[in-house]
């Protein structure tokens, strides 16, 4: 697999994972997953996690993984790369690990004293991604082995990150984020 090829995967196969936190800030609001209870003194997770982003970002990111299987075949050919269909445990475990990475994170910042929004550099650009590879190698073990090889790793690594700062920095930009992070 060349440069190109891991890079490719890496987006096809991390989309499903990566489009939940965006749906959840468009689709957030309500009920907030921890009904406002405390531990410590401190939220146990805050008022920006909530089950209307979580259910929605979960459901669309699943969508999308079903979306990409069926068109693998003519997308990949159109790239000339040999792109993954999804199996049903990864087309849950990606979506749904991201917005678990994500709900940690905010379990972890409150846990540090950080108020809703605070950023964690780090741990916000990475926890999502690094929930939706650990649900995923549980949840379909020998398709993430064969998926999600070294070098399609180490590009999930480096391309996240970059992809995290600039659909959030775009999405305070257009007022649809209070924090550019
Ligand atoms: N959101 C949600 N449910 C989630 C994740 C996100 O409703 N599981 C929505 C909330 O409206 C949240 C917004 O998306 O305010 C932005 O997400 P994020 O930056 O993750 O939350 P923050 O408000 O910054 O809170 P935290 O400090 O806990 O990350
Ligand atoms: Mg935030």
């Amino acid at each position: 697999m060349d440069i190109f090829e891991s890079v490719v995967v890496a987006f096809w196969v991390m989309l499903p994972a990566y489009v939940p936190n965006n749906v959840a800030v468009l689709a957030g609001g309500g009920k907030p997953i921890d009904g406002g209870r405390t531990w410590g003194g401190r939220r146990i997770l805050g008022d920006g996690k909530t089950w209307r982003g979580t259910l929605f970002g979960t459901l669309v990111g699943a969508v999308l993984a079903l979306v990409l299987s069926a068109s693998a075949g003519e997308v990949g050919a159109t790239l000339d790369v040999s792109l993954p269909t999804f199996p049903p445990a990864a087309v849950v475990a990606l979506p749904l690990g991201a917005m678990l990475g994500d709900i940690g994170a905010s379990f972890l910042k409150r846990r540090t004293g950080r108020q809703r929004g605070a950023a964690f550099p780090g741990l916000d650009q990475l926890d999502f991604a690094v929930g939706a590879l650990l649900l995923t190698f549980l949840g379909a073990f020998d398709w993430a082995m064969d998926t999600f090889t070294l070098p399609v790793l180490a590009v999930v690594l480096v391309l996240t990150p970059i992809l995290h700062v600039t659909t959030n920095v775009a999405a305070y930009w257009l007022g649809l984020k209070n924090e550019p992070w």
